[in-house]
């Protein structure tokens, strides 16, 4: 029998993320990894999605999730922090997800060092939205919710 299966969010941390509260409070403000996850898995489940949420500091993880739990989902929201300027095989991975993936950043990283500017990914995301802190990340889930709904025609 079942029900009609709730469709997954897939938030995605990428490296030093796990630093939050003290890593440049100045650029990414004094809120922890745990809270900022908080406000994304209550407005996750809120607009009626399962969410997953991870961080990690290894690429290789990072390819692996968002093959493994990014493939199927409702979409992805995607920090992947430094591997955004350099990771050929973060791109690639997104480059073969079947998902949506959102491009997030905490900092408006055109306000930073220039090499910044460049991201692997951003011609291969549905959009990307950064500078508003923790922020970032909701705006981002409610990005792909609206997608979603006008998938859905609703
Ligand atoms: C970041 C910006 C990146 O340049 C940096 O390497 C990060 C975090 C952000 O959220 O502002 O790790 O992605």
């Amino acid at each position: 029998m079942g029900g009609k299966r709730v469709a997954r969010i897939v938030v995605l941390h990428g490296p030093d993320l796990d630093k939050l509260g003290t890593r440049e409070p100045e650029w990414y403000g004094r809120k922890t990894l745990e809270e900022i996850d908080e406000e994304i898995r209550s407005l996750v489940v809120a607009l009626g999605y399962e969410a997953e949420i991870h961080q990690t500091n290894r690429e290789e993880e990072m390819v692996r999730l968002l093959r493994d739990r990014g493939a199927g989902s409702a979409g992805v929201v995607l920090n992947a922090g430094a591997w955004t300027h350099s990771s050929v095989a973060v791109r690639e991975a997104v480059a073969s997800l079947d998902a949506r993936v959102v491009e997030v950043h905490m900092s408006n990283v055109y306000a930073r060092e220039p090499f910044r500017r460049q991201s692997m990914i951003e011609d291969l995301v549905v959009g990307k939205i950064l500078g508003f802190g923790g922020e970032s990340y909701l705006l981002a889930v409610r990005a792909l919710d609206a997608l979603a709904k006008k998938d859905e025609g609703k």
